[in-house]
């Protein structure tokens, strides 16, 4: 995998070997090694994790504009512990898949469902697995499941939710400082000389500064090789202005360790983000909301300039397509890039398959795409290949599954007749990965991982 770091031998190294006593200005600066097969956070413009619009297609739209890393959306590890590592012979890309433990019965459901899911090409050396943890023990037994396809494991101290506060995960992890320090070095100790892959912390600041440069100093102590900060309390909403006066001090504090740190918070573009790099001093700056509207904001060409929304939902619907993605989310990701006023705004809501989406947006020319959409529509069940209700019970009173990579019936009502936003519909579906982590576990983080991504 790519890295544009120094080799580990040298990089730890805080003065010249041959210099150690010479003045300062022989000094070069501290650096945590690099492993091997883990990347530098160091001058990137990166995808910042997002549950519901970090899933795989978005992620390879934010590479194709020239993202320099992608983190995919948080993961909680129970969701993870368990999964099955398969590549998916139709599409090539690496799925981790479990069978829901509250499946009806041995003879029915068992289908499994898809947790995870990585292009082991495109994004070879550029993919950040976030992980949604409490506990330094399960941290390590997810973080080994996808440390061997992935250049780095970041843990999601900043999720502000009480869904994910209250497993103690999260923001929560800010208030309960060892228990985080504990999480970061276990999987320091673990993951990084077993898979050669460095680990990583994502924090909110706290509201003194002289709190915030606390925890910063013990998190940067624990082996990590880089540290994002997302410049907003944990209070604070989307919407408020991030605050940028405590990070020309965490910044200071990173580089005395050695860490690289990223800043987040209203960064809008690669040319925003680097401007906000050399003015706080940066060494990288990660984008959410504005690449959920509009990826083109990685490109190099000007701070206000974008790829037109028509090119970029073409383009991410190719990726969907290509990659199985879950329909329901597909359908949430295009109403993120498609402005609320275009009529295709609302036909994609309408829409019940990949092969009218393909319709929508007016790229029924192109022949293979509309092959591998009606593929892709019988594959998981939707769109014409819809099963009628009856037929829908009687599968499932035979335990045959139709439908999507996940459980069939009952999800697949959700993905027609629900509205992917929440702003309307019968019923809010959630995500692929959020359904995993709900309907695999029965557990609360994972639905309300997805009502999280609003506010995270
Ligand atoms: C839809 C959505 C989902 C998010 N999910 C996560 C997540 O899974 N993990 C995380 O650490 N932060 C998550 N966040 C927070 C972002 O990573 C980022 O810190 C925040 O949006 C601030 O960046 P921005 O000002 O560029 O939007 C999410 C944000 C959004 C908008």
């Amino acid at each position: 995998m790519a890295t544009t770091s120094p080799s580990p031998s040298t990089a730890a190294t805080t003065t010249h070997p041959a210099t150690a006593d010479a003045p300062s200005f022989f000094s070069v600066p501290k650096r945590v090694p690099i492993p091997p097969r883990g990347v530098d956070y160091r001058n990137k413009i990166v995808l910042a994790p997002m549950v519901r619009s970090g899933e795989l297609p978005m992620r390879l739209l934010s590479l194709h504009y020239g993202a320099d890393l992608v983190w995919g959306p948080e993961t909680v590890d129970r969701a993870l512990i368990g999964c099955t590592t398969r590549t998916n012979p139709r599409t090539g890309m690496l799925e981790f898949t479990r069978v829901p433990s509250n499946s009806q019965s041995a003879s029915s459901c068992t289908q499994e469902s898809v947790i995870y899911r990585i292009d082991p090409v495109r994004e070879a050396g550029k993919l950040i697995f976030q992980l949604g943890t409490a506990d330094p023990d399960r941290a390590v037994a997810a973080a080994r499941i996808v440390a061997p396809h992935v250049a780095g494991i970041d843990v999601n101290a900043g999720c502000p939710k009480p869904f994910s506060t209250s497993g103690g995960m999260g923001a929560a992890l800010l208030k309960t400082p060892d228990t985080l320090v504990g999480i970061l070095k276990a999987l320091v100790a673990d993951i990084v000389p077993t898979y050669q892959i460095g680990v990583s912390v994502k924090i909110r600041i706290l509201e003194t500064p002289a709190e915030t440069e606390a925890l910063v100093r013990r998190l940067v102590g624990t082996g990590i090789t880089g540290l994002t900060v997302h410049c907003r309390t944990t209070p604070m909403r989307p919407r408020e202005r991030a605050i940028r006066g405590q990070l020309g001090m965490i910044v200071r504090v990173c580089r005395e360790a050695g860490v690289a740190c990223v800043m987040n918070g209203d960064v809008e573009s690669r040319e925003d983000g680097l401007r906000l790099m050399g003015e706080f001093g940066a060494d990288g700056a990660m984008i959410a909301t504005s690449a959920e509207k509009n990826p083109s904001c990685f490109a190099a060409m000007g701070q206000q300039q974008r790829a037109p929304w028509e090119e970029v939902a073409r383009r991410y619907l190719g990726y969907a397509v290509e990659v199985e993605n879950k329909f329901s989310n597909s359908k949430f990701s295009l109403s993120q890039l498609i402005p609320g006023k275009a009529p295709a705004a609302r036909a994609v809501h309408g829409a019940k398959g990949y092969g009218q989406l393909v319709e929508v947006l007016g790229m029924e020319g192109d022949k293979e795409l509309v092959r591998r959409a009606e593929e892709v529509d019988r594959v998981l069940g939707i769109g014409r290949f819809l099963a009628p209700p009856e037929a829908k019970k009687k599968n499932k009173q035979n335990g045959v599954l139709e439908g999507d990579q996940n459980q069939a019936g009952k999800k697949r009502k959700r993905e027609d007749g629900g509205d992917e936003d929440g702003k309307g519909g019968r019923k809010k579906p959630v995500t692929e990965v959020s359904v995993g982590v709900a309907e695999v576990e029965g557990i609360s983080q994972g639905v309300t991982m997805d009502k999280a991504a609003v506010a995270v």
